[in-house]
């Protein structure tokens, strides 16, 4: 997720923003910029890479000015470079502006204003904000508040813009649809931020956009707008968290933040791939009917959790396609001899995009003929260099170690993508794509009540955090959740757990069921349900204590669970989405209970760069 700050007030503006862009690195970026004010000229200097090469080009440079913004970039639109590194400019060069999230309809925007005559130097989506500005100010010569009240009216999307303008040297303006951005005001100074750690050094009185707000800061004063142009009385919170604390939005660690961060992983996965019609619109995916029709086998390379991913996204995938899918994990792939030509479609899962053993199977996969399609959470990584088609996730950075959000938002992004093919195939009935997408558009909202069962984990996790040992069951989509669930749990509690298919159960793990064994069942929706109650009775029977994952308000689920957590009912292949947040919080609860740091497990590391 990109960091946005922004100075104005009678202080150098370019030590402040570099110091709010230091306190925000920790989110993540590739590139980043600086706009400055300077005698009445807009001064911009943008770099791919670290802050560290901002500084070292600003370095004998003068930039000295009392009104500038600064971004440190996540790449979504257009790659790492120094070109699409913001802040971006109009034609005229007088303005500047800095932006968080996606703007939809910058295509049609984009060919609008060139036809206008407007000059494009980068491919951003944020471009096109800077130029329509420009256009409205040239036509209604208003101030730049009410220039940015009517762009906001154009833009469809989530997004924080900030922007300055030569003509208004003490202001700067700032916008909220969805994306996050908080605005203050001290003595004299007026600043604006993607987050509180950006303004915390000069002042703990912050003011948090709501959305579809517009604030217009000048040193010492905050006025807040609507997106209907009436001015609002801003709502002012006290900060009086410390830097670390600020870091996590004051959750404990950043899984933890991860985690509730997830309706927005999903809605900004989804965003902008439906048409008003309901069709799947897969842009990055540019191969013809024909070629889309003739794949007649899929094979999906991945490790660790987006292997789980994939495992769960093969049910969908060959129930909506009727191609059938074949699941390796990457570092066996290619070990195998597996058979593969031009009619394969190879899909390699990896949130890092530099997962060695997910690289090489997928360059193998190419080796072989086959199309390639990566499913990546990271813009500029090694897998989408390497891959015929790129199907970004949008779930932002993600520092925990353990995959929470990515794989939330993998899961999502696989659907997209088999609801695609289907499409493209004619595979599925269009009123079920329909109602698939239907229903996938209100996983966000459910994602939020799920997050609510926070407080029943962490009391369960209380009971079980001596345990030694925990099975994870489930059926169909529900193994995949299952296999998550005991992934993470061992991942950050140090606990063994296994993740199982529940019909395997008395085919071996159930001679481990004694007395006091945590096991935890995920029920998964008809036809498997009555299969796992099943399960979960056999399980009874030998004494293990039961907690189980079910749909709200199920009776006969309550008699049969030592512990409940109890999830919103959704179409079957959907499940995995909303099943896997209570067993993420209960790894993460488990190991607060036995005192480890969820964010940095021993012997991890967020990306795995070796075979
Ligand atoms: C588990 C976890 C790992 C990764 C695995 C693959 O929480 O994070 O199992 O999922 O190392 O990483 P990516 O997805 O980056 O290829």
């Amino acid at each position: 997720m990109c960091g946005i700050v922004g100075y104005v007030g009678g202080g150098q503006a370019l030590p402040v923003l570099l110091d709010g862009m230091r306190k925000l690195e920790y989110r993540g970026y590739d590139s980043a910029g600086i706009a400055i004010l300077l005698n009445g000229k807009m001064g911009t200097v943008r770099r791919a890479g670290r802050i560290q090469n901002l500084e070292e080009e600003l370095e004998g440079r003068s930039f000295e000015g009392n009104l500038g913004i600064g971004h440190t970039r996540w790449a979504t639109h257009g790659a790492p470079t120094d070109e699409n590194a913001h802040p971006h400019q109009d034609c005229t060069e007088r303005l500047a502006l800095v932006h968080n999230g996606i703007i939809e309809n910058h295509d049609v925007l984009r060919s609008r204003l060139e036809a206008e005559g407007h000059a494009f130097k980068s491919a951003t989506d944020t471009e096109v904000a800077a130029h329509l500005i420009e256009s409205i100010l040239e036509r209604r010569n208003c101030s730049l508040k009410d220039a940015v009240l009517e762009a906001v009216s154009i833009l469809k999307g989530a997004f924080a813009l900030v922007c300055i303008h030569a003509a208004e040297p003490d202001v700067i303006v700032a916008a909220r649809s969805q994306a996050p951005i908080i605005v203050g005001a001290g003595d004299g100074v007026g600043l604006v931020g993607s987050d509180i750690p950006a303004l915390l050094q000069h002042t703990r009185d912050v003011i948090p956009l709501r959305d579809r707000q517009v604030a217009r800061v000048r040193p010492g004063s905050v006025e807040v707008f609507g997106f209907d142009g009436k001015q609002v009385v801003p709502e002012q919170v006290h900060i009086d968290w410390d830097l670390e604390a600020a870091e996590k939005g004051g959750y404990e660690d950043f899984m933890l933040k991860e985690i509730h961060e997830q309706p927005y992983a999903v809605r900004d996965t989804m965003r902008g791939r439906f048409d008003e019609k309901g069709r799947v619109v897969l842009d990055e995916v540019k191969w013809d009917t024909d070629t889309i029709r003739a794949i007649n086998k899929i094979v999906v390379v991945a490790c660790g959790t987006s292997f789980n991913a994939g495992m769960a996204a093969k049910h969908a995938i060959e129930h909506w396609t009727r191609i059938p899918v074949e699941l390796d994990l990457a570092s066996e792939f290619r070990y195998r001899d597996p058979v593969l030509d031009e009619h394969g479609l190879v899909i390699g899962i990896t949130q890092s995009g530099e997962t060695a053993d997910t690289l090489a199977a997928i360059r193998f996969a190419g080796e072989m003929g086959a199309k390639v399609v990566a499913v990546t959470n990271v813009v500029g990584s090694s897998i989408t260099r390497d891959a015929d088609a790129v199907l970004f996730t949008h779930a932002g950075p993600e520092i925990g170690v353990a995959a929470t959000k990515t794989f939330l938002a993998q899961l999502v992004a696989l659907n997209i993508l088999a609801l695609y093919l289907a499409q493209e195939r004619d595979s599925m009935p269009e009123d079920k794509r329909l109602e698939t997408i239907e229903a996938m558009a209100r996983l966000p909202e459910l994602i939020e009540k799920v997050l609510d069962v926070e407080g029943a984990v962490a009391k369960a996790a209380k009971k079980y955090a001596d345990a030694s040992d925990f099975l994870f069951i489930g059926r169909g989509v529900g193994t995949a959740v299952a296999m998550e669930g005991a992934l993470k749990l061992k991942e950050i509690s140090y606990i063994h757990a296994e993740g199982y298919a529940a019909g395997e159960l008395k085919h071996g793990a159930i001679a481990l069921l004694q007395e006091g064994v945590p096991v935890v069942a995920v029920m998964t929706g008809q036809p498997l349900y009555e299969k796992m109650l099943a399960n979960v009775e056999e399980v009874r029977a030998r004494g293990a204590s039961t907690i189980l994952v079910a749909p709200h308000g199920d009776e006969r689920a309550r008699e049969l669970a030592d512990d409940i957590f109890e999830v919103p009912q959704v179409k079957p292949l959907l499940t995995p989405v909303l099943d896997t947040i209570p067993l993420q919080l209960l790894a993460y609860f488990v190991a607060k209970e036995r005192g480890l740091s969820p964010d940095k497990p021993r012997n991890l590391a967020k990306s795995v760069t070796v075979e």
